[in-house]
């Protein structure tokens, strides 16, 4: 059969509410054109995020009502520890409520003034944790990362040259950590290659640097491996998921991805001492051990989460969703950031607004513009999320690429929804020149993104 059908039924059901286009203009001239600020209530179909934003399944749920609620050494404590230790086999297990308290307690302990952490691209909460240290966050995707239409199967690969020289430049001393995010998603949602972590891996023993994983969608990383990676195909992605964590010394989870949970995170590590100083931290600050700021039925929502999602028939149907909906825009002409990702569409917004310079946010419009046409919510990932003003200038520095991510909610939409995303998009395409350049009116110095107040220009 051709067709990849959604592998579940449905049997709860959220409604969506409809809007006309002058309800839309009103709920976005009072959200100050920040699709952040919109009620979601007026949005119809919500590509904000993927984080969060997923449909448990009945297992989930029922081991919801299972869920042990004993402050210490709980059941679904021993469960969740038990599920992560055979998937990553790290020694120390700690829960987190979000990917960022995993990001806060790491760089609050190896960050400070003077270190600096190389990444292939950092997410913008983790630039934010390690900035607020004092510590320096750098980006060294490869070349072919930062070009929308290049082909290269593994885009989110960490250049090796571009490594080793920062490391000659300033030192290993200074280096606490290296990482990788799997997949890439401030640079398209783009696969990292097991041979480029196996390359990271071999550079961080020669210096003694430690390497950790920002493994949020580590399981779409593993199936994109196993998709086109040689000799990677006959492997389960259980397996390659496995051997990726097994190069590591450390990760970072946001399990509101891959760990197909509405809340919840993880930070894995193998260092014993720096395993002692997270515990106490974390008592500190986020709860007990064995809950981590956490209820006992979100570890077992997530430890049965960790397991459903390696299924490859579930991932085979959710690759190809977002492939999907990258085949309908490419179709209108609409340029993408190719090949598409593991979950989301990233819209080249300076290529569908050339009209307006990056300096009035071309991405940001095609936001608004989304959602007045169609009631659709995507998010801007360029000069409003990474834009930055050069302290010795004082001129603003952007980011290479201007984008809009049409985030793909786990198991949430099916192929209608998608149909209606893909036609909206091209219609809009037709009229692109309507898309209205904006102006920041109110920001605050970090994340400025989730507040900040625009007007259209
Ligand atoms: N790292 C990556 C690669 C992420 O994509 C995210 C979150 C985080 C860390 C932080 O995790 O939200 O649980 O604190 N990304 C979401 C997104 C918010 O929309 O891409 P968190």
């Amino acid at each position: 059969m051709k067709t990849i059908i959604e592998p579940f039924r449905i049997k709860m059901v959220e409604p969506i509410k409809m809007t006309t286009r002058e309800q839309r203009e009103a709920a976005l001239k009072k959200a100050h054109y920040n699709a952040f600020l919109l009620p979601a209530e007026d949005v119809i179909i919500d590509l904000l995020t993927d984080s969060g934003t997923s449909a448990m399944s009945a297992e989930q749920w029922a081991g919801m009502m299972r869920g042990d609620e004993s402050y210490a050494g709980a059941r679904s404590w021993y469960r969740f520890e038990s599920v992560l230790k055979e998937l990553t086999g790290m020694k120390h297990v700690f829960p987190t409520h979000q990917g960022r308290a995993s990001e806060r307690l790491l760089f609050q302990l190896l960050g400070g003034p003077d270190k600096v952490f190389p990444n292939n691209n950092h997410f913008d909460t983790t630039r934010a944790n390690i900035e607020h240290t004092g510590a320096q966050a750098l980006d060294l995707v490869i070349d072919e990362g930062k070009k929308p239409e290049s082909l290269h199967p593994f885009k989110g690969n960490l250049d090796p040259v571009k490594l080793e020289s920062l490391i000659n430049e300033v030192g290993p001393s200074r280096i606490p950590a290296c990482m990788i995010t799997v997949t890439n998603n401030s640079g398209g949602g783009q696969p990292v290659s097991l041979e480029n972590i196996k390359v990271i891996r071999k550079i961080c023993d020669k210096y003694k640097i430690p390497l950790f994983l920002d493994a949020c969608r580590f399981a779409e990383n593993a199936f994109m491996i196993k998709q086109r990676e040689p000799g990677q195909g006959h492997r389960t992605v259980r397996a390659i998921a496995q051997e990726m964590f097994s190069l590591a010394d450390g990760a970072t989870i946001s399990a509101k991805k891959d760990a197909l949970v509405n809340i919840g995170g993880v930070l894995l590590m193998n260092d014993s001492r720096l395993a002692e100083q997270t515990q106490n931290l974390l008592i500190l600050t986020e709860g007990f051990t064995t809950y981590g700021g956490l209820a006992g039925r979100d570890l077992e929502a997530m430890a049965q989460g960790f397991q459903e999602i390696l299924e490859e028939d579930y991932l085979t149907y959710r690759l190809r969703s977002v492939a999907y909906l990258g085949e309908k825009l490419t179709a209108a002409g609409v340029k993408i950031v190719q090949p598409p990702g593991g979950h989301a569409i990233y819209i080249d917004a300076a290529a569908f607004a050339p009209h307006i310079p990056a300096a009035s946010f071309p991405g940001q419009a095609l936001v608004c513009g989304l959602y007045r046409h169609a009631g659709i919510r995507g998010v801007e990932i360029g000069s409003v999320m990474f834009g930055k003003t050069d302290p010795k200038t004082g001129k603003t520095i952007h980011p290479p690429m201007e984008l809009v991510r049409l985030a793909i909610p786990r198991r949430v939409y099916t192929q209608s929804h998608i149909d209606y995303v893909g036609e909206a998009c091209a219609e809009l395409y037709a009229e692109r020149s309507s898309l209205r350049p904006l102006k920041i009116i109110e920001e605050l110095p970090a994340l400025r993104h989730f507040s900040a107040k625009f007007v259209e220009v």
